[in-house]
């Protein structure tokens, strides 16, 4: 049987106080829906169609062809929202999986399971429920004496007896297609929200004695929607808490996971640890055998194997394997370290290329640089890329030695094996195997300090 799939998220999420569309929040670095898409894709969806409204055009940038996008110009409810997709799916026979935005820890497992269950017993809708310890703000799920589900009930129009049941419903539901839209266009708004509510199709469905189907989720943390920033930092740590742990499994330490903040996409290899404090960031791959952190940030960058990274931030780089990289080392886009090299305490690097077994131990600024191989740049050496208006390059080739507090004025390159003195100020090139000085010769006055003291 085919399946496919409508995202409900065209509320503003008013509870969130935000010019964000809710749905386009973050989540360990994703926006929640795009935690539903990619559940509803590992669930075997072939087709998705997200309902957009308040913000639709940054939910459209966001999806870009990953899901078709209907509009719902204004948020009447639920199932208005569904009615949206019905273009969508004018010769579709097979089911149809609703599930809203706002529910980032929803798993693939659920909704195949789901899915599965609604194609084997031949409902007409099947819909996840969830008992709740505290079931306040969801709809709650009102069966039979038998046993057998008959409506919902919205929080706000519940009776004191129906507030007390546990059962919600989660607001995932799975259809037969056919037959739905049609079904859809008997729920009226008269209820206490004046909305057309998705829920009341389960009464509709019952009375018309068609089979209607519930499958209860045993951790219904995984289905809690997000309607306020304080569900969305309950969220937060329950996924990161997830995403962890499935690196543990996979061989990663990760030292204290309360303090620890790893995105859903990052790879890690195994033996690499992870110390406090440490934030690993969109695209990031790290290799095996690492030691990151404490206190790093990593954006986007990719990592070798037997690397040290301590007290760091690094985006948009590449760092080869066996290199080591801080205390206290700036990283910034466009740079990529080869293998074995070394970048030490308070060193900035933008946009350069540094080779293999270089080093940069200490204090320096390097901008725009081309740093070949076994180069070592001593402490305080400041590439001056920058005239004002343009960057200009610096190339310090494969074994040159650049001496302390030294000023490489770009564009300037210093050749194979040569040296430059300490503090010089170079704004010519120094050839290969030359010793490049540029600085005042020191002078020594006899008795100088002698006859001043007397
Ligand atoms: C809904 C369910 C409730 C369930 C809860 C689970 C209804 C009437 N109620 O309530 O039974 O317990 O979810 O989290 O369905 N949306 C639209 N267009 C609209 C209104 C909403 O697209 O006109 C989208 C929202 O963007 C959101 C989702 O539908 O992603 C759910 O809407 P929300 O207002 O959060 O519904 P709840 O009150 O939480
Ligand atoms: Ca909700």
């Amino acid at each position: 049987m085919e399946l496919a799939a409508v995202i409900l998220a065209a509320g503003k999420g008013t509870r969130m106080k935000s010019d964000l569309p809710k749905v386009l929040h973050r989540v360990c670095g994703r926006p929640m829906l795009g935690h539903v898409l990619n559940a509803v894709v590992g669930a075997g969806v072939t087709k998705t169609v997200v309902v957009a409204g308040f913000g639709a055009q940054q939910v459209i940038d966001f999806l870009g062809d990953n899901a078709t996008v209907v509009l719902q110009e204004e948020q009447l409810g639920t199932a208005h929202a569904l009615q949206q997709a019905e273009g969508e799916f004018a010769r579709y026979t097979g089911d149809l999986l609703v599930v809203c935005g706002d529910t980032p820890l929803l798993r693939a497992s659920t909704l195949a399971r789901l899915a599965r269950t609604h194609r084997e017993s031949g409902a007409v809708a099947t819909l996840l429920t969830a008992e709740m310890a505290d079931p306040s703000g969801y709809g709650r799920v009102i069966r039979t004496a038998a046993g057998n589900v008959s409506r919902i009930v919205e929080q706000k129009d519940a009776s004191p007896e129906e507030l007390l049941v546990q059962e919600i419903n989660t607001g995932v539901y799975c259809f037969k297609a056919p037959g739905l839209f049609e079904a859809l266009k008997e729920i009226s708004p008269a209820n206490a929200q004046g909305e057309y509510y998705l829920t009341d199709i389960i009464q509709i469905f019952v009375q018309r004695g068609l089979t209607v189907q519930a499958v209860t989720l045993e951790d219904p943390r995984e289905v809690q929607g997000i309607n306020d920033r304080i569900q969305l930092s309950r969220a937060e740590k329950i996924l990161r808490r997830r995403v962890l742990e499935e690196l543990m499994i996979q061989g990663v330490t990760v030292m204290d996971p309360d303090n620890t903040y790893v995105d859903q996409d990052v790879k890690i290899g195994r033996d690499t640890v992870i110390l406090p404090f440490t934030f690993l960031q969109g695209k990031t791959e790290i290799g095996s055998h690492c030691i990151i952190g404490p206190g790093s940030k990593i954006t986007d960058c990719v990592i070798g194997d037997h690397v040290k990274i301590e007290y760091s931030v690094l985006a948009g780089s590449d760092i080869g394997s066996h290199t080591v990289i801080g205390p206290y080392a700036y990283i910034r886009p466009g740079t990529v370290i080869g293998e074995h090299a070394r970048v030490g305490d308070f060193v900035e690097i933008k946009k350069s290329t540094v080779g293999n077994g270089s080093k940069i131990p200490h204090l320096s600024y390097v901008g725009d640089a081309i740093i070949g191989e076994k180069v070592n740049v001593g402490a305080g050496t400041i590439t001056c890329n920058y005239d004002g208006k343009n960057k200009h390059q610096t190339i310090l080739e494969d074994g040159a030695f650049i001496g302390s507090n030294t000023n490489l004025v770009a564009p300037v390159k210093v050749g194979r094996n040569a040296v430059v003195a300490a503090g010089s100020t170079i704004t010519k090139d120094v050839p290969a195997h030359a010793l490049g000085v540029a600085r005042e010769r020191q002078t020594n006055l006899a008795d100088w300090a002698k006859k001043r003291r007397e």
